[in-house]
């Protein structure tokens, strides 16, 4: 038993293995990372938990077409996908793969369970199965009578499977999602998961003949069988923090599951809280849902073939600049348009005006006008209290859009009020003060200066979750004692002058106007 403090657990989808990363890869670690940062930043113990799921047969094939075996390439695949998290400094605490040991003790543990208790038995089956899909598909899948592109191939086959009893836990599923109704956000993707449920369902295959398909778990109870992909790759979550071993409820229920809208229905709002049910196991506290990027309006994918490479804007705008374009443009549960112009439009705006030209000027003129010492203000007239009451508002604001998952509003109000800061500058115009000998004026230079760099001293953390490199450059470079970089500010921002008499670093040009636009 753990009677410790229970972590905030944070997980994400596991990325298949059989094809290079992709934006819909990156969002959704870029999302959750966010998430997990400003948890931290609130005072929680996060534990964050993202992976990779390796059997099926879409990886089987992508193996073959490579030439090397399965183990091989999901190796190589993994290697990639983790260099995605490093390149986008994602802070995740434990990365899964469900070749791993861990992982597999796991799922044959949960199987023998359930079959022993009756919840899983053989039956014969014949039904249309999409390869493409890894599924048997049902009659009300054709459209016009037919079966959609996006199955690839149908096949009709007969065969001896093992089937979960999925179906008799349906009426417990409705009242579960009915008696909480925040489980799924946003609320409009709860309501999804209860239309689908209207409908009867069946009961799941989760075993595939070892001639069709090798590369999975074996099934324990029968050598001839490997655990069909999804109810393998599911467990992950339970898995990675020791389940079965002390300790489990240190992390378990995990506090939010950030997944795209693909695999909610039926994966994880139907098959993953039934398996959890019927092991006994608690359900996790709430799924997170986000939309698609679509490039020129199609879901951005690897069947497409449309796919936007983030790492290729890594490259030339900085990991920081992609992780702040994804977190702005899309709002956390809506589909978002992924173009060259809006990053472009983003980038120079937002960051490198913005933000980047409002720290080069502060460094710049208490460089000049106060030998490199942040001033005392002297004194404080209505627009120093009107800057004041902006970021008050905004800082308020945006903490209260980032606990409600609303993270591109939340940094609507931030950036709002950067560009109040740069307009009280323009309106101040410290740099003709600074020509003037009166000792008013010079006065006025100082309170200026000071709310400047007091402004940006207390936006940092907020924009720390989104842009943590440049956000640590940025308070080095302003000056700002470790101590007071602590992200605790978050809960109780008080503007009080804290780097009043430090001085300022080195200039730094936060974001450098890329080689190739
Ligand atoms: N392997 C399964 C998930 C198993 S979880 C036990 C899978 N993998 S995936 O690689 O296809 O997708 C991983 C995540 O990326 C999913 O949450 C998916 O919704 C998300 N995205 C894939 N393409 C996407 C976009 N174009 N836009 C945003 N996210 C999308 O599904």
């Amino acid at each position: 038993m753990f009677f410790g403090m229970k972590r905030f657990y944070l997980t994400t989808a596991i990325d298949y293995a059989n094809g290079a990363p992709h934006i819909g890869h990156a969002y959704e670690k870029v999302l959750s990372d966010v998430m997990a940062r400003y948890r931290r930043a609130r005072g929680d113990e996060v534990h964050f938990l993202t992976g990779l799921d390796e059997h099926g047969q879409k990886v089987q094939k992508s193996a073959i077409a490579n030439g090397v075996a399965p183990q091989t390439f999901c190796d190589q695949m993994a290697e990639k996908y983790k260099k995605l998290c490093e390149d986008l400094e994602i802070s995740n605490d434990d990365y899964i793969r469900t070749t791993e040991e861990r992982h597999k003790k796991v799922v044959r543990q949960l199987l023998q369970k359930l079959f022993d208790e009756g919840e899983i038995y053989l039956d014969e089956y014949t039904g249309f199965y999409s390869q493409r899909a890894e599924q048997f598909l049902q009659e009300k899948d054709r459209v016009d009578g037919e079966w959609p592109a996006d199955f690839g191939e149908v096949v009709e086959i007969t065969e001896q499977n093992y089937f979960f009893k999925l179906k008799k836990y349906q009426p417990w599923l409705i009242q579960f999602l009915e008696d909480n109704p925040d489980f799924i956000v946003p609320s409009f993707r709860q309501k999804q998961v209860m239309e689908f449920l209207k409908e009867d369902l069946n009961d799941l295959s989760i075993s595939r003949p070892k001639e069709r398909l090798e590369w999975g778990i074996p099934l324990p109870f029968d050598v001839n069988y490997v655990t069909y992909v999804w109810f393998d790759a599911l467990i992950n979550y339970i898995s990675a923090v020791g389940f079965g071993e002390d300790g489990f409820e240190e992390f378990w229920p995990v506090d939010y599951h950030v997944i795209g809208k693909d695999i909610l229905v039926p994966a994880h709002a139907i098959y993953w809280l039934i398996m959890l049910k019927a092991c006994d196991i608690p359900l996790p506290k709430h799924i997170l849902v986000h939309g698609f990027w679509t490039s020129s309006g199609a879901k951005v994918s690897k069947s497409v073939g449309n796919v936007i490479n983030p790492l290729d804007y890594v490259k030339d705008f900085g990991k920081d600049s992609f992780r702040y374009f994804v977190t702005r443009e899309m709002k956390v549960g809506q589909d978002a348009e992924f173009s060259h112009e809006r990053f472009l439009s983003r980038y120079s705006g937002e960051l490198a005006n913005d933000l980047g030209n409002l720290l080069s000027r502060v460094l710049n003129m208490v460089g000049r006008y106060t030998d490199g010492v942040i001033p005392a203000p002297a004194g404080a007239d209505e627009l120093d209290k009107q800057l004041v009451k902006e970021f008050e508002t905004a800082a308020k604001q945006a903490v209260a859009n980032f606990d409600d998952l609303e993270f591109s509003v939340g940094l609507e109000s931030v950036m709002d009020f950067v560009k109040s800061i740069n307009k009280y500058a323009e309106t101040r115009a410290p740099w003709k003060l600074a020509k003037s000998e009166s000792a008013e004026d010079q006065d006025l230079l100082k309170t200026t200066l000071a709310h400047m760099a007091e402004a940006l001293r207390l936006v940092s953390p907020l924009l720390n979750p989104v842009i943590p490199s440049s956000i640590g450059k940025l308070q080095e470079h302003l000056g700002v004692p470790v101590e007071l970089r602590n992200e605790q500010i978050l809960n109780r921002p008080v503007w009080e002058f804290k780097l009043t008499g430090l001085p300022v670093g080195e200039k730094v040009i936060l974001f450098p106007r890329p080689e190739k636009s």
